[in-house]
């Protein structure tokens, strides 16, 4: 009889998550209510965000519980079905977690999807999911970019860094992305078409004030913030008159005990800039018009993007810390799909 193999939470980490705080477990497939599915996921998207969901502070989702399979973005295809809507063998996509089989009750978060629109099923995980949303709909509504201006990313090669930063290319911006090592700020200018790239493992804060500068002369009209730390307050000391700050993610602060906060908010008064968070689960409604334009932009050239494919769920762990080494080139997922 086939099993499930999930990825379970077995405590709250401690700073960095160990591979003692999780296990894989084999269960038996349940029985399924009216109206429920089981879907067979093939692609578990690995978020930075998980690492939050992991811990009991509060947030804007519920802490994973212990005991239950890790929460996570997937892919896969109806496997057994008591919902007339959802019929074996359709291709969905929806907020699941790291296992091979997942039920979905009647009314759950999981929409139907045409896999053969697309090159592979990925890339509602990537470039047309949720990274790719928030980089569209973050630059649009709260980056504003205009012509002429400069965009400085952070964790700029990473799955919404790299599309933030061609997507201010296409809205006629300077591009400044910082990245962690020379190969990926070799990708950034050569792959994405950045304009200057800045590698800020090793340096100060001073160091990188003093290469922001150099890299936009003009100063620096958006950040989009991914990281957070030393690295926003080195950027914060560039913000132009009525800049904007898009806080997207502060990955530094994840693995850390207590929040780091900005030491520079004085530049933000000094020089009228805003500084807003953003989510991209306020924009679900709005997806269809989100790709609908990155998948044109795509089908003309104009934007790249990566995903790094890990395979088995039995690699859950080592697949989900490459997102804190800097270990992932692209979008990182876990294929979990019966032919992996
Ligand atoms: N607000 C939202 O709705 C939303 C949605 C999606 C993602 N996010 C946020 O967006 C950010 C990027 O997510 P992603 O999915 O695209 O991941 P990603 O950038 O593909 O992968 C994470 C990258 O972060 C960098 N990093 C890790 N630890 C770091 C540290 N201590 N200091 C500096 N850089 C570090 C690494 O790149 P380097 O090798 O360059 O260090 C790593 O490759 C995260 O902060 C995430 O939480 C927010």
């Amino acid at each position: 009889m086939t099993k499930n193999r999930k990825f379970t939470l077995v405590s709250r980490p401690d700073g960095e998550p160990k591979p003692s705080d999780f296990a894989l477990v084999e269960e038996d497939l349940p029985e399924l209510s009216d109206g429920a599915f089981l879907v067979r996921n093939h692609y578990i998207s690995l978020d930075p965000a998980q690492r939050g969901w992991m811990s009991d502070a509060e947030s804007y989702m519920p802490p994973i519980p212990i005991g239950a399979a890790v929460r996570a973005s997937a892919v896969g295809r109806v496997h057994s079905s008591k919902n007339p809507d959802f019929p074996e063998g359709q291709w969905v996509v929806g907020l699941a977690a790291m296992e091979e089989f997942s039920v979905v009750e009647a009314g759950g978060f999981t929409s139907p999807v045409d896999a053969s629109l697309v090159p592979s099923p990925t890339n509602f995980l990537s470039v047309l999911g949720a990274v790719g949303m928030t980089a569209y709909f973050g630059m649009i509504d709260d980056g504003q970019p205009k012509e002429g201006e400069t965009l400085l990313v952070t964790g700029a090669a990473g799955a919404v860094g790299s599309l933030v930063g061609q997507i201010g290319k296409i809205k006629g911006c300077r591009v400044v992305g910082i990245a962690g090592g020379a190969d990926k700020c070799a990708r950034l200018t050569d792959e994405y078409g950045f304009d200057a790239a800045i590698d800020y493992r090793g340096k100060s804060q001073a160091d990188l004030e003093k290469e922001i500068a150099a890299a936009a002369p003009d100063g620096v009209d958006i950040i989009w913030e991914n990281v957070g730390g030393e690295i926003l307050d080195a950027g914060i000391t560039a913000i132009n008159e009525h800049g904007r700050v898009v806080l997207c993610g502060l990955i530094s602060e994840y693995n850390s005990p207590e929040p780091v906060g900005i030491r520079n908010l004085w530049y933000l008064i000094s020089r009228q800039a805003t500084i807003k968070g953003f989510l991209v689960r306020d924009y679900p409604p709005r997806f269809p018009e989100g790709i609908a334009q990155m998948g044109q932009w795509l089908a003309e050239g104009k934007i790249k993007h990566d995903e790094d494919i890990e395979k088995g769920i039995e690699n859950s762990y080592d697949a989900f810390m490459k997102l804190f080494s800097g270990g992932n080139q692209g979008k990182m997922i876990l294929d979990v799909s019966p032919e992996s």
